[in-house]
């Protein structure tokens, strides 16, 4: 039996690194982001067979339905979700904006991507899997070091975005337990991907390694394996967490 997963945001930087890994695990990749042309060309680029690209907006609760249907159509239900999609909103020399400066429509749009489609997902994945329980029934959301540090680069709506994500995992992997469906979230670090590279220049990345114990950015792949563990049997125990994927620059 072929596992499916489904990756929103999965034409960016760390989402298409999440899919090549889960397909290397076996999965059948289900590659979703706002541009139905990225995300298919993501599946193309996928080595093995069964992958498809859809355009998903995760602000859009209409789409997502509409997106499993398209997913489950077969009969077959999606394992794995993995909501990878994000924004950061910077101002135009790539800095924070202080809060003062912040308008409202910055801090909802960052809610409604950042936390509410996290939300909408988990919310239509456990609808599905109360209705059809499936194996390795798992959910991995993204939060990020910013939300556990008060962040360097992030905007403080987009620290508050992903802090939402950390409370989240826990209600809904306590909701989810009884289904035999584990949520966690992962928590990058600095990873060199399009997110980090808003705010922090190539030759400008030995002088940040410093401060990381590993000294090195982190690399998407590494992310991706976190997730692929979570995703995998050996994760099966875990539910409820949030794992530190940032090179020893945050340690709890
Ligand atoms: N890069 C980092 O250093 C870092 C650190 C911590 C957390 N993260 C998190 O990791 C995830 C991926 O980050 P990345 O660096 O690969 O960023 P990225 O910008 O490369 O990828 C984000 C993807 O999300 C998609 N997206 C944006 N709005 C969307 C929407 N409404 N619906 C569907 N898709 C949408 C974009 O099109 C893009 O492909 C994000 O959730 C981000 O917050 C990244």
């Amino acid at each position: 039996m072929t596992l499916s997963a489904l990756v929103t945001g999965a034409a960016g930087g760390i989402g298409r690194a999440v899919a090549m890994r889960l397909a290397a695990d076996g999965f059948r990749i289900i590659a979703t982001d706002m541009d139905e042309e990225r995300a298919r060309t993501v599946a193309e680029g996928i080595p093995g067979e069964g992958h498809t690209g859809h355009a998903l907006d995760v602000t859009d609760e209409t789409a997502i339905g509409a997106c499993f249907d398209a997913a489950e159509a077969q009969g077959t239900p999606v394992n794995v979700v993995v909501a990878a999609a994000g924004i950061l909103i910077l101002d135009e020399t790539g800095q924070r904006r202080p809060i003062t400066q912040t308008s409202t429509q910055e801090w909802e749009l960052t809610q409604r991507v950042n936390s509410t489609g996290t939300f909408l997902l988990v919310r239509e994945y456990l609808r599905r899997r109360t209705a059809t329980p499936a194996p390795y029934a798992r959910f991995i959301a993204f939060s990020s070091v910013a939300a556990q540090l008060g962040g360097y680069r992030s905007s403080s709506a987009y620290i508050a975005s992903k802090s939402a994500i950390s409370g989240l995992v826990k209600a809904a992997a306590r909701e989810a337990a009884s289904l035999g469906v584990t949520v966690n979230a992962v928590a990058p670090g600095l990873i060199d991907a399009p997110m980090l590279r808003l705010s922090l220049d190539p030759a400008n990345d030995a002088e940040i390694a410093r401060s990381i114990p590993l000294n090195r950015i982190g690399t998407p792949e590494d992310v991706a394996g976190a997730v692929s563990y979570l995703a995998g049997p050996d994760g099966a125990y875990v539910t409820g967490a949030t794992l530190d994927v940032n090179g020893g620059y945050r340690m709890q």
